[in-house]
């Protein structure tokens, strides 16, 4: 209860509402008077704790994060009582951080919005029990927000998106690819039937042991595998993408992992090298990987597209593919889902970078 006690801490005082923060709350249009709302977004699902105030016109006012991923680097992967530990550690600083950035007093505030599933249960638990003590506290109403929905909503805030467009989340936690008809009514094409492609290239990047090489140390693995892809030669090694003959739109990466680590092994034994060590072939071995992934990730999009054309579930002319999630930073998988696109006159959009990720401003 820690965690709650420093929250009523925080935001016991109550705030002098001034003339100033008033009529701030005010947004003045020409004739007319409008209220602005205002919502704090609270994101705590996997290894991000976020917040964020946004306004109804999609305005950031401010936004702050923390990212656990150095600490859960060095321990090979996410426990999840250390993520629990963390987002308790940093839940009150970073929402107030995020508030101090809007300029926006708690009391000013329309509602409160918390990512309630999916994600790490101990995780979702420290943004919600938090969110819950706010609530009651400030008297304000709650949002539930289900976190892919968010991801799967972004791009409205950065361009301007009509339902119905076709959504591809993929990032260590998400794999899916769904049309998203309106605010909450989404039709799921596909999903991974085990690992989400982010996980796997952790997994990779770990049995290479990319965290000793001195350009990669600080990078997450999916992004130590572009980094290393870009020095190797693809070809050296042909992996086959997965589910080549599935007549559907679901995605495996369990299979291709299992190949690559086998494939490792007898590297390390031809390189006379212990685990641990890092492999001659290591570039090769990420450049391949990658572009495996990339084939797997397009061909499996191509038949959504291809799918939802047919049945008229997509505008013949303007069909839009939004690409989101951690693993859409890949400029390699970027550049084979725009292939995809130009091939089925598609327009391809990611949310930039920061909102690819978790984050408090998608919640919000
Ligand atoms: O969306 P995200 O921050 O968190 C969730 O998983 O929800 O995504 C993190 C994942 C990690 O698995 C990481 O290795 C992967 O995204 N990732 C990348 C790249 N940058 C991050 N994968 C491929 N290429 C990248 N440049
Ligand atoms: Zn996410």
């Amino acid at each position: 209860m820690l965690i709650l006690n420093k929250t009523a801490g925080v935001f016991s005082k109550p705030s002098k509402r001034n003339m100033y923060e008033f009529l701030r709350s005010f947004n003045f249009h020409p004739g007319k008077l409008f209220l602005h709302k205002l919502v704090l977004g609270i994101e705590t699902s996997c290894d991000d704790t976020a917040a964020a105030v946004v306004d109804e016109t999609g305005n950031v006012l401010g936004e702050a994060i923390h990212s656990q991923t150095e600490v859960h680097l060095k321990t090979g992967g996410i426990i999840p009582p250390v993520a629990q530990q963390l987002h308790r550690e940093n839940i009150q600083r970073i929402v107030q951080e995020a508030l101090s950035a809007s300029k926006v007093s708690p009391s000013e505030l329309s509602a409160i919005a918390t990512t309630i599933k999916p994600g790490l249960a101990l995780s979702l638990g420290v943004g919600l029990s938090f969110s819950l003590q706010l609530v009651d506290q400030l008297k304000k109403p709650f949002i539930p927000i289900h976190h892919m929905e968010a991801h799967a909503l972004t791009i409205r805030l950065t361009n301007k998106v009509e339902f119905p467009f076709l959504v591809l989340l993929i990032s260590g936690g998400h794999c899916l690819l769904a049309l998203v008809r309106g605010v909450s009514d989404f039709l799921l094409l596909g999903k991974s039937l085990d690992i989400a492609p982010g996980d796997m290239l952790d997994k990779v990047a770990r049995r290479l042991s990319l965290i000793k090489h001195p350009e990669c140390s600080t990078m997450s693995g999916g992004k130590a595998i572009e980094h290393l892809a870009k020095q190797g030669n693809k070809l050296h090694f042909d992996f086959k993408p997965p589910m080549q003959h599935a007549k559907n739109c679901d995605f495996s990466f369990s299979g291709l992992h299992h190949i690559i680590d086998k494939m490792i092994m007898q590297k390390e034994k031809e390189e006379g090298i212990e685990k641990g060590q890092i492999l001659s072939s290591a570039a090769d071995i990420a450049a391949a990987v990658q572009h495996t992934v990339a084939c797997h990730i397009a061909k499996r999009t191509h038949r959504a597209i291809l799918f939802c054309k047919q049945r008229d579930l997509l505008c013949q002319s303007n069909a839009v593919l939004v690409v989101s999630g951690g693993v859409a930073s890949n400029l390699h998988i970027r550049k084979a889902l725009e292939i995809v696109t130009d091939a089925t006159q598609c327009t391809l959009l990611c949310p930039p970078p920061r909102l690819c990720t978790d984050n408090g401003v998608m919640i919000a």
